[in-house]
């Protein structure tokens, strides 16, 4: 792959946004490369967490390719956006945990991307927001909607019409990122959170994000009725056998994922 590298560091894969001339924007190839190494990881069984994280010094992603997008018609527009949708969800709904490290700009589709994270990491230096009505454009890869969901409307709003940028501390305050950390301890933060949860039950990791995923679009009745299932099913695990027999005799778990 050209725009995006991978590298296992012991079970934590980092994928690493790298088109640092364009700060890392998302031009079709590159939204292509990130589908493909999401496939990979997800049949790899030694990846256990995913972190993604932007090259070079400046930028998370500032955002899809303006170059490209100029030039896009309604139809071709409609299927740029259906794509990015289509890779960002399936980031949403990756069966193992998934934490963006924000190094920098993220901005229009790259916070559209880190949204569709499990979780999100800032760097002290961040900058993000949806500019996207600068342009003349809304978000279109489900900045809209996840925005919304996360921040609640009002403050949703106020970013998308207005298109400002936020820091990192305000990000922080409103709840777009759950943590901030100094720039040199971005990595490591987020390395340290991955491999955490990577020891718990990977099995239970797996049906905790499905459950608050899947669950969060249905009507709460819905979403505990599959959590009832997810938490009876876990029930034929060895990880749970495993994960309460040490609690009794008050040692660590070592759970195989099974
Ligand atoms: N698409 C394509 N190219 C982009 C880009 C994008 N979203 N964002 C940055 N770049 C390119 C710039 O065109 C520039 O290329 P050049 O060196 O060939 O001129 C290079 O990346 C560096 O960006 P530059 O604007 O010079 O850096 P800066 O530090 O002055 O500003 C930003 C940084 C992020 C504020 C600014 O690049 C920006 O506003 N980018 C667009 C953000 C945006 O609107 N995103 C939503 C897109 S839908």
């Amino acid at each position: 792959m050209e725009n995006v590298k991978t590298e296992n560091r012991d079970g934590v894969l980092v994928v690493t946004i790298d088109r640092p001339k364009s700060l890392n924007a998302l031009n079709a190839q590159t939204i292509e490369e990130i589908a493909e190494a999401f496939d990979a990881a997800k049949s790899d069984a030694s990846v256990k967490a995913v972190i993604l994280t932007g090259g070079g010094e400046k930028a998370f992603v500032a955002g899809a390719d303006i170059s490209e997008l100029a030039t896009m018609t309604p139809v071709t527009g409609k299927a740029t956006a259906e794509k990015g949708q289509k890779v960002f969800a399936a980031i949403e709904r990756f069966p193992k945990p998934v934490i963006a490290a924000i190094n920098g700009f993220a901005l229009g589709g790259g916070c559209e991307l880190a949204l569709a994270c499990h979780i999100r990491i800032a760097s002290q230096k961040a900058q993000l927001g949806l500019p996207e009505v600068s342009l003349g454009i809304i978000p279109g890869y489900g900045g809209t909607q996840r925005m919304a969901r996360l921040l609640g409307k009002g403050k949703a709003l106020e970013l998308i019409l207005t298109g400002d940028r936020i820091g990192a501390d305000e990000a922080l305050a409103v709840g777009l990122v759950n943590r901030v950390v100094a720039p040199e301890e971005l990595m490591a933060t987020a390395e340290a959170m991955a491999k955490k949860i990577a020891s718990r039950g990977q099995l239970a990791v797996r049906a905790a994000i499905e459950a608050v995923m899947s669950g969060s679009e249905m009507p709460q009745a819905e979403g505990q009725l599959l959590e009832a299932t997810l938490f009876g099913l876990l029930a034929s695990t060895d990880d749970m056998r495993e994960g309460m027999q040490a609690f009794l005799e008050k040692r660590a778990a070592n759970f195989q994922g099974k």
